[in-house]
């Protein structure tokens, strides 16, 4: 009945508190990709053939596919997919990680994109008696997915300067079993300063998790000196989330990876012996290992990303709209003020643009992805369309 659920699975959900029926949604949550993958705002709703030539500003992906030197690494290798594992492809990978965040190979866990491992983190360390602390607006899989398990959920808002407010959020459930940091935070782009973080993992009950989701940090200007891997050194209770969909360009190879300690990141995959990141497809992971290395690469791709997000945010401040600043990422918000965020999106696609959905705590808010320099411009032209019309 519980699908892959193994018997110490299923012993330490029923010791944290899930019912027979909490029990079958967990199963349900672990057990297929395609659920988790209806967990992901972003890929929900991308679901269906976008219309020829739409301009996808919708869904924070990247302006440009991945880096060439992973592009030729995933190309080299399809001849030998023959095999499971040509070269210890996922070995090589985490070793990268390794070297690079100065993280033990243990602390590393390789998924197929960072939501599989989101949505599982609040299977592992919330449950109907644990609950998930979030903020609002933010990323809602830690949300759908608490919501689905039955475990309690509390969402924050940002302080008035978007960051996440973690006094509050402690206040909100001091007895919580995961509290959710998104930084650079997804809608708003805005940063959580180090020090909140650190406050927030100092000071949280015994037993509890911050999930730190840092899809976006390779566009921030102080990154890497910015980032919480220093707390997954000190063997804090702290499991950090990354991807290489945003930056990297690889949304559809699907590869992301946590970093934890190892009795943490094990709860993530036991409810499934770990079969999922296990499984994670060569090519994706031979363009993943190439293209983590190239700091000027990375370094290019945020300059020219800071040029067209200015260019931008120039356009629409001369509309006299309000922005959400300041965004660190491919991503900022901008208030109507007279129209919905939904009537805006229904306007955009009449003209052939695809903008963010609906943030409930905002409505008149939309998030725009920064997409490339004529992306952009087309958006320029569909806003001057849209306002006449
Ligand atoms: C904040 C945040 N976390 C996680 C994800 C999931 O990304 P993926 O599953 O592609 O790694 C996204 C996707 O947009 C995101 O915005």
């Amino acid at each position: 009945m519980f699908g892959t659920l193994t018997t110490e699975s299923k012993d330490d959900l029923m010791s944290r508190g899930y019912s027979r029926r909490h029990m079958l949604k967990a199963a349900m949550l672990v057990g297929s990709g395609a659920t988790a993958l209806a967990m992901n705002p972003e890929i929900a709703r991308a679901a269906g053939a976008p219309a020829r030539g739409l301009i996808r500003i919708s869904l924070n992906e990247c302006w440009t596919g991945p880096m060439a030197p992973g592009a030729q690494a995933a190309a080299a290798i399809i001849a030998e997919c023959n095999r499971y594992s040509p070269h210890e492809e996922r070995g090589k990978l985490i070793n990268a990680i390794s070297a690079m965040e100065k993280i033990p190979q243990d602390h590393i866990v390789p998924w197929p994109g960072s939501n599989e491992a989101l949505a599982r983190s609040v299977v592992a360390f919330c449950s109907p008696t644990k609950g998930l602390v979030t903020a609002d607006p933010t990323y809602e899989t830690p949300g759908t997915a608490a919501k689905y398990i039955g475990a309690p959920i509390k969402a924050v808002p940002l302080t008035p300067d978007y960051r996440h407010d973690v006094k509050a959020m402690l206040a909100a459930n001091p007895k919580a079993g995961l509290y959710y940091v998104c930084s650079p935070n997804n809608p708003t782009g805005t940063l959580t300063p180090m020090a909140d973080i650190e406050w927030l993992v100092n000071n949280k009950p015994k037993g509890a998790v911050v999930v730190v989701d840092e899809a976006y940090i390779h566009f921030t200007a102080a990154y890497p000196n910015n980032t919480a891997t220093h707390l997954v050194r000190q063997g804090k209770d702290v499991v950090i989330l990354r991807t290489f969909s945003k930056i990297f360009g690889m949304a559809g190879m699907r590869v992301g990876f946590a970093m934890g300690r190892p009795d943490l990141l094990v709860k993530l995959n036991m409810h499934d012996d770990g079969a999922l990141n296990t499984d994670l497809p060569i090519p994706s992971i031979a363009c993943a290992t190439a293209s983590l290395t190239q700091a000027s690469l990375i370094a290019e791709r945020r300059k020219q990303l800071n040029d067209v997000r200015g260019m931008t945010e120039d356009f629409l401040k001369k509309q006299n709209l309000r922005l959400i600043l300041p965004t660190e990422t491919n991503m900022l918000m901008v208030d109507w003020k007279t129209k919905t965020a939904h009537e805006m999106q229904t306007a955009f696609r009449a003209q052939n643009v695809e903008i963010s959905r609906t943030f409930p705590a905002w409505p008149t808010v939309s998030r725009i992805t920064i997409g490339s320099r004529s992306d952009m411009e087309g958006f320029f032209a569909a806003f001057k369309k849209v306002v006449s019309a």
